[in-house]
């Protein structure tokens, strides 16, 4: 008899999202702007940021210490660590060593990876082959963003956009036929015109002339980088489904970046999923905004209830690089 096959699945997940909420009523006092303009073209009505000198690792070390405790994990057993994030506490150490130490994980492999918004299923893909390869029995994704760090609040075409927060997702072998199934992931160097942030890195280090020109926030060409993201990732969701074989009824649910509701609403169309008559895809930036590679595993977390064991979820992200792709994962809780 064949052996069935080890995938790699996700077997608990918890989040965190700062208590602290900015509403567009707010931002409307800091920025010239309005809850009606942000509504009907980006579809957020607020979003949570982290206020105190915290760093990333502290709404991170919340997540996977919830997650620990609530599963009965005991520390030890955690082999990798990823951690995808654009705001690290520092350049270096990596907040994946932060974090482990913090939540008393020893003698395990961590790092961080940066593939901007689409760090997540980034992550998702490298520990799955941890697990699938034997390298590690259990490995988790922890992805946090303190994206407040970074935004201009005096730059109304991008302070509204963005949110803190975390999620952690463990990752198991299981041969049940659960897991992860499929992960199409892509790059295009393209994009590094059209969103960045210019300065702190070795290119441009800190001086105070970048400081002065507010250069160490995030810098969006909004317009190229919704075509972009519209296209890229509503390519890709098609792929997946077409190179497996899933058609929309197959799909239990849609699990896109939160970046834009009207992207969303494209990315749906394209797979045959009509967004107004089907509960299927879900959404949550009206709560929490872009967080940046933290939107599918808060997605996840906002959901769990949701999900039987088998549904087929499709991720789907885009951001900075470009990078985006697409995964197919079969619920195994
Ligand atoms: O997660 C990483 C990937 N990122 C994305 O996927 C984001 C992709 N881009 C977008 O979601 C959209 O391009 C934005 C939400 C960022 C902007 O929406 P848009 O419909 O592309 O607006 P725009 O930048 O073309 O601006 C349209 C108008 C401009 O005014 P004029 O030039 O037409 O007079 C802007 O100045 O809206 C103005 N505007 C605003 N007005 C009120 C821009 N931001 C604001 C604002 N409030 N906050």
């Amino acid at each position: 008899m064949e052996t069935p096959k080890l995938r790699a699945a996700i077997t608990a997940i918890e989040a965190y999202v700062p208590d602290y909420i900015l509403t567009n009523e707010e931002l409307s006092t800091m920025v010239d702007t309005s809850d009606e303009w942000i509504m009907s073209r980006v579809g957020i009505r607020e979003r949570r940021i982290l206020k105190g000198e915290h760093g990333m690792t502290f709404m991170a070390v919340k997540a996977v210490k919830a997650l620990l405790e609530k599963n009965n994990v005991d520390p030890s057993e955690i082999g990798a660590i990823i951690c995808s994030t654009v705001t690290p506490d520092m350049v270096f150490p990596s907040s994946a060593s932060i974090i482990a130490g913090e939540c008393g994980i020893v003698d395990a492999m961590t790092f961080d990876m940066n593939a901007a918004c689409a760090g997540f299923i980034h992550a998702l893909k490298t520990a799955s082959l941890y697990i699938e390869s034997g390298f590690c029995k259990k490995a988790l994704i922890v992805s946090g963003e303190k994206m407040s760090s970074i935004t201009d609040y005096t730059d109304r075409n991008t302070c509204p956009l963005f949110g803190d927060g975390a999620g952690a997702v463990l990752l198991e072998g299981r041969t049940d036929g659960t897991g992860l199934q499929d992960a199409i992931l892509r790059t295009d160097g393209v994009g590094k015109e059209f969103l960045y942030m210019y300065a702190g890195g070795s290119l441009h280090p800190a001086t105070h002339e970048t400081v002065a020109n507010r250069q160490h926030y995030i810098y969006q060409d909004g317009k190229n980088v919704f075509k972009w993201a519209v296209t890229k990732m509503a390519d890709v969701s098609a792929e997946i489904m077409e190179r497996n074989n899933l058609q929309p009824e197959d799909i239990a649910y849609l699990l896109p970046h939160q970046a834009n509701l009207r992207i969303i609403d494209a990315v749906a169309n394209r797979m045959g999923i009509d967004k107004d008559k089907d509960t299927k895809v879900l959404v949550n930036i009206d709560k929490y905004g872009n967080t940046s590679s933290a939107t599918i595993p808060i997605l996840i977390w906002d959901n769990q209830s949701k999900f039987k064991k088998g549904d087929n979820l499709i991720f789907s992200s885009f951001g900075a690089g470009f990078a985006w792709g697409s995964v197919w994962l079969k619920w195994s809780i």
